[in-house]
């Protein structure tokens, strides 16, 4: 396992947003993590990223115990976070952006990259010495999406990127998350549409109100009724 997450409490004053929660992503995997507002999901995501702190259980990355580790040190050992919310640096470029999330790199091909992701996205590049906030919320998307890959992570965490999309837009963001993961990268996705990360994911979990309902093969949980009726319409 990549990621192993173990009966992770987290509370904010006296209420336990997550409740010994337990999950794992294999490496190459895309894994998502399905659940309602309110569930979880991003207080799951900032405890990994070392920004919030548990109360007990652990995290290992890498084989590596990462718990209450500071969050620089943990984008160094190899994850990236994407915030929900679509964090770019609105007043900063698209081009500083993407070197800005080169920050823990000491190689020499940052820019090299920069470039790559240009070639991939051709309305990032026609824009590049614009600044970010101007662009669209898909566009904005990609750029966040790109600036976390920038730091060359082993595994890439996603915060509802389909969030207040159009619909063509978040089928564009759903590709490219497949994408990803289809050139080797380790996901895990957080997302409420559930169809649509369900139908690209390897792995699934179900959270509700701080705990972990179910986790089975994406496919499995596709089928499941239960499933269907709670997060599937139906
Ligand atoms: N800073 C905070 N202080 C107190 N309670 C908080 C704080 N942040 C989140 N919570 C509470 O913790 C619970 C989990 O919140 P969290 O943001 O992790 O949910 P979520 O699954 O990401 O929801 P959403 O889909 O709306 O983003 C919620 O009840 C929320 O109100
Ligand atoms: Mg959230």
């Amino acid at each position: 396992m990549l990621l192993e997450v173990n009966n992770l409490t987290v509370k904010y004053g006296e209420i336990s947003a997550l409740k010994g929660i337990s999950l794992n992503v294999k490496e190459g995997e895309l894994t998502t993590l399905i659940g309602a507002n309110g569930a979880g999901k991003t207080t799951l995501l900032k405890t990994i990223s070392g920004l919030l702190h548990p109360v007990s259980g652990n995290i290992i990355f890498n084989g590596k115990d990462i718990t209450n580790t500071p969050t620089d040190a943990i984008v160094r050992l190899g994850i990236s976070q994407c915030p929900e919310g679509r964090k770019v640096f609105p007043r900063q470029t698209i081009y500083e952006n993407l070197k800005a999330g080169a920050f823990v790199r000491k190689d020499n091909e940052v820019e090299k990259d920069i470039e790559n992701f240009f070639e991939r996205f051709p309305r990032l590049k026609e824009r590049r010495n614009q600044k970010s906030g101007s662009l669209s919320g898909g566009e904005q998307q990609m750029l966040v999406i790109c600036r976390a890959l920038m730091a060359r992570p082993k595994l890439l965490l996603l915060d509802e990127p389909s969030m207040g999309l159009a619909p063509i837009v978040v089928s564009e963001v759903f590709d490219i998350i497949k994408e990803l993961r289809d050139s080797g990268m380790t996901i895990l996705l957080i997302e409420q549409n559930a169809k649509q990360a369900l139908k690209i994911a390897d792995t699934g979990y179900i959270i509700e109100v701080g705990n972990i309902v179910a986790g089975d093969t994406a496919a499995e949980l596709l089928k499941s009724e239960s499933v269907k009726k709670a997060y599937l319409g139906g």
